[in-house]
């Protein structure tokens, strides 16, 4: 792997990510988990100190060991015990059926086979449990998606990965789960990258 992928794509990500304007996202997807969670792509730990009573632990899963180093003091701090376990959701190293919750904040962005990684959610959850996720993705307005295909192979190559053009929502329901809620909203700054689909999904 290159330095570059290696050590700079991990503290931009974390650069990224710890804008103030995404805090509130997280409090809400982070305050619905219950139980036995897994948090997908967990990256430099940000959600942790969200975690509440209603949790019993939290798996977070993350295949960068530079995000995982960055995570480590944060999920240690955290008010509930928080496990990081070094894996790709693309085969999620956990008991089929063992998950109440399933956490992904700007995730399904960046994981390089998408539908196996929801495949393998699918398997972990339980038959109740829940996928909770916030996600940037295709945009609504053509003008905007039309942008995002232009940018994507490029983007994609500095990013560490980051696909702009996802839709979120059809990957998520073509993959074995039923959207149960589902909102749209756009960030403050470049309309590529602003598009947001935040919600809830059970299994179908
Ligand atoms: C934009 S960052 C978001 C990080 C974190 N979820 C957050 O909200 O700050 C995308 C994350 O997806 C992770 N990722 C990339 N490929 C993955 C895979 N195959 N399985 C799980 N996570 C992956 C990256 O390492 C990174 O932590």
């Amino acid at each position: 792997m290159s330095l570059y992928r290696r050590c700079v794509i991990p503290r931009i990500t974390h650069l990224a990510m710890r804008q103030k304007q995404l805090l509130p996202f997280r409090q809400r997807v982070i305050g619905a988990a219950e139980g036995r969670v897994l948090e997908i792509g967990i990256g430099s730990g940000l959600n942790c100190p969200l975690y509440g009573n209603a949790v019993k632990w939290v798996i977070g899963l993350e295949p960068s060991s530079g995000l995982l180093r960055m995570a480590r003091a944060r999920a240690e701090a955290a008010p509930a015990p928080i496990t990081l376990l070094d894996a790709s959701a693309e085969t999620i190293p956990l008991d089929g059926g063992s998950i109440d919750t399933i956490v992904s904040t700007w995730t399904l962005c960046t994981i390089p086979n998408a539908a196996q990684a929801l495949a393998e959610m699918r398997r972990v959850l339980r038959p109740a449990g829940t996928l909770l996720f916030v996600e940037h993705g295709r945009a609504s307005e053509p003008g905007v998606a039309r942008w995002q295909d232009r940018l994507d192979p490029l983007w994609s190559r500095v990013s560490g990965g980051c696909h702009l053009n996802r839709k979120v929502d059809d990957l998520i329901s073509g993959n074995g789960f039923r959207i149960e809620v589902l909102e749209n909203a756009w960030l403050p700054g470049p309309r590529t990258h602003a598009f947001l689909y935040q919600g809830r999904a059970s299994l179908a």
